[in-house]
């Protein structure tokens, strides 16, 4: 159906590695003939690694403690096998899956990133051009370093993940700007009050270079006191100040009374907390262990996806993310009972490399091989994968029975 993966590869291959170095936040650009051959997201990471600055390095891709559910987020989708189906007509290929009420081309949608300028230096603008150009929804962090509404005027499907601060009026003076400039959902991450301790960013002390600030909060309201802490801090002691600590269900209940926009609520592992969540209005349940960043030996997210459709019974939909690596990735997430996936770290190694276009190329390559394994599993319709596509590894011998 789509041949734009051959024609990255051609475009790769014809050298389009960064060659500039001199751009703050960002170390020694790979220099095209050193990135060899593009061919996934593997290769993206690669260059990545070699292209950050140490710190934006550890930020990025470091987990929690010993980082084992950050790999295993990755593992678990490996260990779901799939069941292909023969002799379908798969010729006529539709990719598309509905999320509240919007038809969206792929199921990929783009993870809440705080940060992105320490990728490129145009960051989020760059992400969510290249989101805008496929259709896809652009998912911007409260801790982002390009503000609510330039985002807003790259145009594109977008949502605004919400960090709840301490102070009720500036949470919701977040909310009523994301509402003006016409995001269309509120994603409430409820995983990371306090942030986990990644170990990384405390060895490298993370500092942001200058000209990068987390610029939706930097004004604090009257009546907010001001911060101790200085505003190129890390995230790990940033958010020590700025986010509240103890989320509650009133938290959500009072979201959803006093915002317009849907709410989906960001960080579920668990079947009952999705039923309490849904109980308590919100429009959407998002599975993820925050890409590992969190509880060290949290459960992989995959592998809670069951247990929260199951609770869900389709009173909303079931977005995850954690450990998106491979179109495959998605077609397992969907067979689940999931409606529709994120992109996290890809992301910013796609920005990494080459800005929109590497961020862009991320978007296409998952897409492509997305199309291709629906293809030959034997699935015409990506709004139609069911349960029987996947079993677990440990059960692949007894799929019959299991049908
Ligand atoms: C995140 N994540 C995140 N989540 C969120 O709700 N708000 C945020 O600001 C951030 N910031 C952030 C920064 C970085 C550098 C990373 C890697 C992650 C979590 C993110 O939305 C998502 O859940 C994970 O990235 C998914 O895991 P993978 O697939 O990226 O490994
Ligand atoms: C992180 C926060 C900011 O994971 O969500 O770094």
């Amino acid at each position: 159906m789509s041949s734009g993966q051959d024609d990255r590869v051609a475009d790769v291959a014809a050298g389009t590695g960064r060659d500039d170095d001199s751009i703050l936040g960002l170390g020694p650009a790979a220099p095209a003939h050193e990135t060899g051959i593009v061919l996934n997201v593997h290769d993206v990471e690669r260059i990545a690694a070699r292209v950050l600055t140490p710190g934006a390095s550890a930020y990025y891709d470091g987990g929690a403690w010993d980082e084992s559910t950050l790999r295993d987020n990755v593992a678990a989708f490996e260990r779901w096998r799939f069941r292909p189906r023969v002799l379908v007509d798969v010729a006529d290929r539709d990719l598309s899956v509905e999320v509240l009420g919007r038809r969206w081309p792929t199921p990929f949608g783009t993870s809440p990133l705080a940060l992105q300028r320490l990728a490129c230096p145009d960051g989020e603008l760059a992400a969510a051009r290249a989101c805008a150009a496929r259709g896809a929804t652009f998912t911007l962090s409260t801790l982002a370093s390009s503000t609510i509404e330039e985002v807003a005027e790259v145009g594109g499907p977008r949502w605004f993940q919400l960090y709840m601060t301490p102070d009720t009026d500036w949470t919701m003076s977040l909310v009523r700007r994301a509402e003006a400039a016409g995001y269309e959902a509120l994603v409430m991450t409820v995983d990371a009050a306090p942030l986990g301790r990644r170990e990384r960013d405390h060895r490298v002390g993370l500092r942001l270079p200058e000209g990068i600030r987390y610029v939706n909060i930097l004004k604090r309201p009257p009546g907010v006191r001001p911060s101790g802490v200085p505003d190129d801090e890390g995230p790990q002691i940033y958010a020590k100040e700025f986010l509240k600590e103890a989320l509650t269900p009133a938290d959500l209940a009072r979201l959803v009374r006093e915002s317009r926009l849907p709410v989906i609520v960001k960080g579920v592992l668990r079947g009952d907390d999705a039923d309490a969540v849904v109980e308590a209005g919100a429009a959407g349940v998002w599975v993820s262990n925050h890409g590992g960043r969190q509880l060290d030996r949290a459960v992989a997210a995959v592998d809670a996806l069951p247990d929260v459709v199951a609770a869900v019974r389709g009173r909303v939909p079931v977005l995850l993310d954690s450990g998106i690596r491979r179109g495959m990735d998605a077609l397992t997430a969907l067979a689940l009972g999931a409606n529709a996936v994120f992109i996290g770290r890809p992301l910013l190694w796609g920005l990494a490399w080459d800005g929109e276009r590497g961020a862009g190329a991320v978007l296409d390559m998952l897409r492509d091989e997305f199309d291709l394994a629906m293809a030959i599993s034997g699935n015409a319709r990506a709004s139609a994968v069911d349960p029987s596509v996947v079993v677990h590894a440990d059960l692949a011998h007894m799929a019959r029975r299991i049908r």
